[in-house]
């Protein structure tokens, strides 16, 4: 066994979140207004099943038990079920998760649940079909609710819905959001709109405190709940009326970065220490043959020393990042 990847803040990681593409078919305002383009590593081609293979293999044995498979869309990989089934090859990896727009959901949930899928989260800002259409530019809230229904009859028993928070487009339809995780083991994570490269208008337009919603909810006798060792950076909360729970994801808030248990792998191969640092440390040159664990192990140790305390978006400075398709919310 390798030591556990730590940091020089005496940070664990215990949760790598790969981006296995860039590409989405959904174009969110906050992120892909204009629709995925290529960018400029043009023909970079992203992480083929052996270098995913290995490259989660290499976390595995550094005490790695979560892995959140991202992009972009992940899903659009023809090989997406092939994938699953190869990171849990590691038997220290317990748990799988993949954030999605939903789009395959219906038809697919099903068979990535065989494969060894284990948790899901779908991104949702509105229970409205019309204003879903107008944030992602696709008119597929049905299909979306549809396969979230069909998470459950596979036999997931909680899903996961992101609701990226936004000022008078979604941050007061709270009760909405309520009524629809009554009866439904449903946690609906808030997020806080994160200021990116290329949203700067729209994050003064639209970013609101995650704290309108927590002091709703604190009057309406909600609870906040401990947060476990691989848990996400969400603040959760239950009510004994409701089957659902909510979660709220404050990335501006102080201290967001104490608890950060996570890192991150690019679907180009190139681990970053934050979703806002730098351009990254490449790997890919270390998963192209199984003997090279130990060196590939060797080099992501290392990195994390450089590993910062806290992001800076706080100073609106957003990194590299230029939107989050690229590396995967
Ligand atoms: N701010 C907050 N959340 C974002 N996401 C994408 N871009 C942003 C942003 N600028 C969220 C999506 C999805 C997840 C992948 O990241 O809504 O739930
Ligand atoms: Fe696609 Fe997700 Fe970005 Fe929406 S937020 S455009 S679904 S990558």
């Amino acid at each position: 066994m390798v030591p556990q990847f730590t940091d020089s803040f005496d940070r664990r990681f215990y949760y790598l979140r790969l981006s296995i593409t860039d590409v989405c078919n959904f174009r969110c305002n906050y992120c892909l207004p204009d629709g995925y383009k290529p960018h400029g590593t043009a023909n970079k081609s992203f992480l083929s099943l052996d270098e995913i293979r290995r490259v989660t293999r290499a976390f595995a044995a550094a005490g790695t038990e979560k892995v959140r498979l991202t992009g972009g869309e992940p899903t659009l990989r023809r090989d997406f079920t092939d994938i699953i089934a190869a990171v849990r090859e590691n038997a220290a990896i317990r748990q799988l998760a993949v954030t999605t727009n939903g789009y395959r959901l219906a038809r697919d949930v099903a068979k990535w649940r065989d494969a060894g899928l284990t948790a899901l989260n779908v991104s949702i800002d509105s229970l409205d079909a019309r204003q879903f259409h107008a944030i992602t530019g696709q008119d597929k809230f049905h299909q979306v609710m549809s396969g979230i229904d069909a998470a459950f009859e596979a036999g997931f028993s909680k899903v996961k819905v992101n609701t990226v928070l936004m000022r008078d487009v979604n941050h007061r339809s709270l009760d909405t959001f309520l009524d629809w995780i009554r009866s439904r083991p449903i946690q609906l994570r808030f997020i806080e709109l994160m200021e990116t490269g290329d949203g700067g208008a729209l994050f003064r337009k639209y970013h609101i405190s995650g704290e309108v919603i927590r002091d709703r909810l604190l009057m309406q006798g909600w609870t906040q709940q401990a947060r476990a060792r691989s848990d996400g950076p969400a603040q959760v909360f239950r009510h004994p009326d409701y089957q659902g729970e909510i979660g709220l994801i404050m990335p501006y808030e102080k201290d967001f970065c104490a608890s950060c248990n996570r890192l991150r792998v690019s679907a180009t191969g190139k681990l970053h220490l934050c979703l806002f640092g730098d351009g990254g440390v490449s790997l890919r040159d270390l998963l192209q043959s199984d003997d090279q664990q130990t060196q590939l192990q060797a080099r992501i140790a290392a990195s994390l020393h450089s590993k910062k305390q806290t992001h800076f978006l706080h100073q609106g400075n957003t990194g590299v990042t230029q939107n989050l398709s690229f590396i995967g919310g």
